[in-house]
């Protein structure tokens, strides 16, 4: 035992004092854990209790340097006025500051370093709407495993990810660093992203904390643009934004992040109702929760706090118990306790939350259990970690077109035609958050054909113009290569800034010049393969109408070109499938499928119904979508009963068959519609999908239990439950092609 690791043990060992009362509802924690942080507390100053609900980002000395912090914020963790930092990272960095944490301030008490790890650290996975399109949560949490792994080597405890907003508005920019549209399918990737963060054992030195977020309903902003209010009923927001962060609640994340807007009048950063009412008594939450990037302070512009003190009393009793960047817990704490208006022992609650955390960790047995140079320089980018991102990377791409199969190309394709902005570009397939993601460990789009193809094919590229811009002048060179060329490939989309916080856009099209230069390629007249790569779903009617085949890559992360390859060249056969719904329009927008009926269900030929003039009422493309090389064929719906009683389950059975002359992955996907309630129901909800690989030829009975809780939803008088009556039941390959059945639930 070291010497600092003595001090604490002495520190720790201190007798018992009592601790304040704890809130009822609160859920049984280990007792030897609970005296420990009684102890720490007893010796505690305010002004350290208040350090211990601080959290400051680095800033560095120098831009880009990584080594030194600035002298005041090493003054400040000195007198035990830090409890966390954000933005640093390294091993010898983060060694360097903790040591300033338990060797230099008084208490000792060790810092916990955060990070935005959204889709891995350096091996950049792709965004988290691509892994959601992979369906495959098992998948996508050792995805998560790896991203710890890499974090956890490089001095960095904690991420602050998964994103788990659900999100209907493409507009919005988060929609790319979450998992798309529906709450069943966000709750399975959401747990995912928890358990792969945080292992089974927080202590090991390769778990970090996870901290779901935006709690809540940031994904509900009005018009889709960043930040702006949300008004939902209480309703919508337990059925639809709750349920993936309960799941993750369940899978046992450590911490939560609460969000920027308000919902109804309340700003989330303040609402007692979100952070204590539900979050930790109803559901038994017992890590802590950190605002967002200065939200305590903007309770301000809200309108819903008149000062700085009044922002951080209502957000601390509310139940935010750390302060990202405000620096008003810091500031006001102290006063506030001193002159009544707090009390201590909401302080002292919020504290031990964070110790807790600080403890689950090991970082009061060793502070420098994260620090390894020699792991970060073994697993940083590990051939294994690179593998692993190719493979989540080809699954997560979803074949929207396939016209005549010109999907697959031939590897020995006589000459190709790699066009576009995104095509040779090794920046933006990082997508918005790529942490600590280099151009230079990309394999771009371009690398990666050829790569693939045989050396007697020729491989041609052309820029044809950049991703947001009116210039023309690359299409000469570009419309000659396509001449050339027997096969074009054209790789168009988004830049990584055009996704992600505060990138939200009010046209859903290509941007710049882009659909101008795929026209001018087109009128070449050779087939052309799009593949997009973008943040969000894009309105893209002339290249669905036009353009024989059409991949969505989503930003694929560091392995771009290699997945592409893969799936192009048919070594690997597409299987993602959309977790959001794509509008014709952007006017249509909010479109999904778990929608309403209405009095006036949509049917476009007629004219008093629910819709628009001038566009179908359909998406593009809808939720759950995407092909294969292969086709499947599903046979009838099976029931193992008509009827079943509140409490039973019934067995719903699909045969699925590939008919087609390739082996592939389909997607089954279960539905249900409850037809009549004491409120109004969705037209169809997902409860349950399971990914199968068939052979060509080959057939599999896929079976579904589902369980009467799982149609339970917010009645009339807001209690959470099945309501008796008949439901509809629907299985296929996505939300719009389904077969159907019926059934009925009694009363117990
Ligand atoms: C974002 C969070 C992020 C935090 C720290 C905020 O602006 O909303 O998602 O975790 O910054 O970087």
């Amino acid at each position: 035992m070291n010497r600092i690791s003595v001090a604490l043990a002495f520190l720790l060992a201190l007798p018992i004092v009592q601790s304040s009362s704890r809130p009822p509802g609160t859920p049984p924690l280990n007792s030897a854990v609970e005296r420990r942080l009684d102890s720490l507390l007893a010796l505690m100053t305010l002004e350290e209790k208040a350090g211990q609900l601080t959290q400051y980002t680095a800033r560095w000395t120098a831009p880009g340097e990584r080594v030194r912090l600035i002298p005041d914020q090493e003054a400040l963790i000195r007198k035990g006025k830090v409890g966390s930092l954000l933005n640093a990272y390294g091993a010898d960095v983060t060694r360097r500051i903790q040591e300033i944490a338990v060797k230099e301030s008084r208490l000792k008490i060790p810092l916990v370093f955060g990070y935005d790890v959204i889709h891995g650290l350096r091996t950049v996975f792709p965004i988290p709407l691509g892994e959601a399109s992979t369906w495959e949560p098992g998948l996508i949490e050792k995805a998560a495993r790896v991203a710890a792994t890499e974090a956890s080597a490089m001095g960095i405890q904690w991420t602050f990810a998964p994103m788990v907003d659900i999100a209907r508005d493409p507009r919005w920019g988060r929609i790319a660093e979450g998992s798309g549209e529906d709450p069943y399918l966000g709750a399975a990737m959401a747990a995912a992203h928890v358990r792969g963060f945080q292992g089974d054992d927080l202590s090991q030195p390769n778990t970090i904390l996870s901290c779901p977020k935006h709690f809540a309903a940031y994904g509900g902003a009005e018009g889709g643009r960043d930040y702006n209010a949300v008004d939902i009923s209480e309703r919508t927001l337990r059925d639809v934004y709750l349920p993936p962060f309960e799941a993750a609640v369940k899978a046992g994340a450590a911490t939560i992040m609460c969000s920027f807007n308000e919902i109804a009048g309340v700003p989330s950063t303040g609402n007692r109702q979100l952070l204590t009412d539900i979050l930790r008594k109803e559901w038994g939450f017992d890590g802590f929760v950190v605002s967002d990037w200065g939200s305590i302070g903007e309770l301000r512009a809200h309108g819903f706090a008149s000062s700085g003190a009044e922002a951080a009393l209502l957000a601390l009793s509310a139940g935010t118990d750390m302060d990202m960047e405000s620096n008003l817990y810091g500031e006001q704490v102290e006063v506030l306790v001193r002159s009544g208006k707090l009390a201590e022992s909401v302080v002292d609650e919020s504290v031990r939350r964070i110790l807790r955390a600080k403890i689950r960790l090991g970082l009061f047995d060793d502070p420098y259990r994260y620090c390894s140079v020699v792991r970060e320089r073994s697993l940083i980018l590990h051939p294994d970690h690179r593998a692993l991102a190719r493979d989540v990377a080809r699954r997560s791409m979803v074949l929207l077109k396939n016209e005549k199969n010109l999907l697959p190309l031939n590897k020995q394709a006589g000459t190709l035609a790699v066009i576009g902005p995104l095509a040779a570009d090794s920046i933006n397939p990082l997508g918005t958050w790529d942490a600590l993601g280099r151009p230079a460990d990309v394999v771009t789009v371009l690398e990666g054909i050829r790569k693939a193809v045989s050396p007697q094919t020729t491989v041609l590229y052309a820029k044809g113009c950049a991703i947001d811009s009116s210039a023309t002048d690359g299409f000469g060179e570009a419309i000659a290569a396509a001449r050339r060329a027997d096969v074009v490939v054209m790789v168009l989309g988004e830049a990584s800034s055009m996704s992600g916080e505060a990138s939200c856009r009010s046209v859903l099209d290509l941007p710049g010049n882009q659909e101008a230069l795929l026209k001018a390629i087109h009128a070449v007249g050779k087939p052309i393969v799009v593949i997009l790569m973008n943040g969000r779903p894009l309105t893209i009617p002339w290249l669905d109408q036009q353009i024989p085949a059409i991949l969505e890559a989503w930003m694929p992360g560091v392995e771009a070109g290699g997945a592409v390859a893969d799936v192009i060249f048919g070594d690997y056969a597409p299987s993602g499938r959309l977790p959001v719904t794509f509008p014709r329009r952007v006017g249509q927008v909010p479109i999904y499928y778990n929608h309403k009926s209405t009095g006036r269900p949509a049917d476009d030929t007629v004219k008093y119904t629910s819709r628009y003039l001038d566009v179908p009422s359909s998406p593009l493309y809808p939720f759950g979508y995407g092909l294969s090389y292969t086709r499947f064929a599903y046979g009838r719906l099976t029931l193992s009963a008509a009827r079943i009683r509140e409490g039973e389950s019934l067995r719903v059975g699909i045969e699925v068959r590939n008919t087609g002359e390739r082996p592939g992955e389909e997607t089954v996907q279960l539905y249900v519609q409850d037809e009549f309630g004491s409120v109004t129901r969705p037209v169809k909800e997902l409860k349950g999908f399971c990914k199968i690989a068939l052979a060509p030829g080959e057939k599999k009975n896929i079976e579904f239990m589902l369980s009467t809780a799982d149609l339970a939803f917010t009645t009339l008088d807001m209690k959470h439950r099945v309501e008796p009556g008949t439901f509809k039941v629907f299985a296929g390959g996505n939300s719009r092609d389904l077969a159907a059945s019926s059934f009925e639930v009694v009363a117990r």
